[in-house]
Formats: structure tokens, sequence, C-alpha cells
């Protein structure tokens, strides 16, 4: 089983997220991809993947996701599943916290692609986020401005938790 992670990161934490991931996960340094380098022949040959992205704008995806959107859209077929993560800031931005990992949710869940690690709201504070669904993450909200002591330890459940959702051997 092959599983990508890919992420845009303006100014290092979504970076540095992915690597801490890719490291729990035991990837190789070629699966750990910026949106970039994603192409459709990369898709073709991965079964999960994971995308990271980081909350910038309160009602816009950073624009350097959508050719990695759009390529999934133009072949939805070929993975098997998606795992979300975004980094945000819950003190700064209560009202739009990781908006993006909801907004990229919306695009994606209705492709029929399994989205896998879902996590619990427990342990954050913010008055409103896209990213909520059913009073449920739809992917891990790391937030390393505000609560970086907490990164590691939510890095690692999820990736325990990924590990008993993954579609196949890990
Ligand atoms: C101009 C600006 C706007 C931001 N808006 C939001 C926001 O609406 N919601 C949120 O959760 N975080 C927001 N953030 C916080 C970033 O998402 C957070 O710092 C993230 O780690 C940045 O990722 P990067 O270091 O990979 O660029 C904002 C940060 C900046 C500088």
């Amino acid at each position: 089983m092959t599983t990508i992670i890919t992420y845009y990161s303006a100014n290092g934490g979504t970076e540095f997220v992915a690597q801490k991931v890719a490291k729990e996960l035991g990837l190789k340094k070629e699966h750990l991809l910026e949106h970039y380098q994603v192409t459709g022949s990369v898709l073709a040959n991965c079964d999960t993947l994971i995308i990271g992205c980081s909350t910038w704008y309160v009602n816009e995806l950073p624009p350097e996701i959508t050719p990695v959107v759009d390529l999934i859209k133009s072949q939805p077929h070929q993975l098997k599943q998606i795992a979300l993560f975004g980094t945000g800031n819950q003190t700064d931005y209560p009202y739009s916290f990781v908006n993006a990992l909801g907004l990229l949710y919306q695009q994606l869940q209705p492709l029929g692609i399994d989205i896998i690690g879902l996590t619990s709201t427990r342990g954050y504070t913010f008055t409103n986020s896209l990213a909520v669904v059913n009073n449920t993450f739809v992917g891990l909200p790391i937030d390393e401005d505000t609560q970086s002591e907490l990164t590691m330890p939510r890095i690692k459940t999820w990736v325990a938790q990924l590990k008993t959702e993954f579609n196949g051997a890990a």
C-alpha cells in the first residue's frame, strides 16, 4: 500500500507537521511531496493521500492546493482513501479555525472517496470552524501557534488511528 503526504506551507508550520506525520508513518522521503510535485502518475500509484492545508483566508483554500484538488477530481477512482490535516490558530482566528480543512472536505467528500482520520473537537477552544461536521473535525487540526506542546501527542494519536483505518497493510 502506498501512502503519499502532500502539503503547501508558506511559513513552515504545515511542512513541519507533514514531516512529523511522515516520520511517524515511516514513509520514505519520496512520499512527502509539496502540492506542485503531485502529478497524475503520482496519484495513479497512490492508495492513500494525506493532504495538509493551512488556513490563511476565512473562506478560501490556499491557491497552491487547487491543482491537486483538480487532479483528484479528474481521476477520483485512483485513490482508495484520503486523510486531511489542517494547521491554524484558534486564539487569533476563533471564528474561522482551520476553515481550509473544512473547505477541502467540501471539495473532496462528494467524490465518494473514503475520508479517514476524523478527530474529536476536545482540547481545542474556538467559536466556529468549517472543519467541524457532525460535531467532529473532518481531519486533524494542529495549532502550532498556540498549542505547540500538543502537536506531537496529537500527531502520534492520529497516526495510530490512521493505521487502524487504512484499507490494507500500512
Ligand atoms: C494572515 C493570516 C491569516 C490567518 N488566518 C487564519 C484563519 O482564518 N484560521 C486559522 O485557523 N488560522 C489562520 N492563520 C494561522 C495559520 O493558518 C497558521 O499560522 C499556520 O500554521 C500557517 O501555516 P504555514 O506556517 O504552513 O504557512 C492565519 C495566519 C495568517 C498569517
